[in-house]
């Protein structure tokens, strides 16, 4: 049984050829992004998921960052393959930082003692599936996105230049944009190695 949902799930893709083409405007944008997280569940309805929205001169900022961290580790002869990467998430319309407030986390170890070893991965998980949510909404938009992880070499500087919570831990980066090459087939196991079914 096909709907749409799986629809809007097939129509999510890594996009990695972005433009900054987009139509739509930032307030709209915004309110999908924040809907697409709002709606997200979480364990105990904690929340913990908190996002930064990166419009204008914020983006390439954030991929200066990127790009000034790795310049300190990469080799030099291996950089520009680096460059060519992080040229292709600045030339996106804007980026969205995903962040899990461990405040909360700590808190409901606090308060709920039989659970406090699962609230770390139940946040963690609860970033995981708001990312996919603000990712499928935006492909439902015709907006191209993919997700990054230059986490933890980034945080520190990241919470510098846009005065974040120290208890706010980054947990990805979404560039996106306009879609300028669509993405390619993608393979998939067999479902017999995949699933079990029981009637
Ligand atoms: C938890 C997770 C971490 C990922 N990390 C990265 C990443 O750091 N860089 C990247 O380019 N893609 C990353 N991806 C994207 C996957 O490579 C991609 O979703 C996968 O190959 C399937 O392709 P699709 O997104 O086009 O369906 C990540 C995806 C997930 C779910």
């Amino acid at each position: 049984m096909r709907n749409n949902y799986i629809e809007m799930m097939e129509k999510r893709r890594s996009i990695y050829a972005l433009g900054n083409t987009i139509e739509h405007t930032e307030k709209a944008l915004q309110e999908t992004i924040m809907a697409a997280v709002k709606h997200s569940p979480s364990a105990f309805n904690s929340q913990t998921s908190r996002v930064v929205i990166l419009f204008n001169e914020h983006h390439p900022k954030l991929w200066d960052i990127v790009e000034e961290k790795l310049r300190a580790i990469v080799p030099a002869e291996h950089f520009t393959s680096t460059e060519e990467k992080l040229a292709s998430f600045r030339a996106g319309f804007a980026s969205i930082l995903f962040f899990e407030d461990q405040n909360i986390v700590k808190q409901l170890q606090d308060q709920f003692s039989l659970y406090a070893e699962q609230f770390p991965t139940w946040s963690e998980q609860a970033t995981g599936i708001a990312q996919h949510s603000v990712w499928t909404a935006l492909a439902q938009e015709g907006i191209g996105a993919s997700l990054q992880h230059y986490n933890p070499l980034i945080d520190q500087a990241v919470r510098d230049e846009w005065q974040l919570p120290d208890a706010w831990k980054l947990t990805a980066q979404m560039p996106f944009g306009s879609i300028e090459v669509a993405p390619g087939e993608k393979e998939f196991m067999a479902d017999e190695d995949r699933f079990k079914v029981f009637h």
